[in-house]
């Protein structure tokens, strides 16, 4: 099982395991990592789970799909060229160890 490692803003660290095709929004609700609203439940309409993803697992990620782009420029936090919206990251055993530092404002 893949794992996800967080970063909270407030330095708190969370390692959680992933099933693979889950978002990695849906990961950390499920275990009650805070800082992820997710206020759509994921239908990419609110983009409160806003997280910038480590460097090393960028091109890993992919790219923001037009939408999801649009989105990225109304999140609270400030927009950074490694934001994404977790929704939209479904993870792969590829993705196994993704770090992402949650964004301080949702
Ligand atoms: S949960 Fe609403 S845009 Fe991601």
């Amino acid at each position: 099982m893949p794992k996800i490692i967080l970063h909270s803003p407030t330095g708190a660290l969370f390692t959680v395991d992933a099933q693979i095709g889950a978002s990695v929004m849906e990961t950390a609700v499920k275990h009650g990592v805070p800082g992820i609203v997710a206020e759509c439940g994921g239908a990419l309409s609110c983009a409160t789970c806003h997280v910038y993803i480590a460097d090393s697992f960028i091109d890993l990620t992919g790219q923001a799909d037009d939408f999801e782009d649009e989105m990225l420029d109304d999140t609270a936090s400030v927009r950074k060229p490694n934001s994404r919206l977790s929704c939209q990251i479904r993870m792969t055993a590829a993705l196994d160890g993704l770090e992402a530092e949650i964004a301080p404002e949702q």
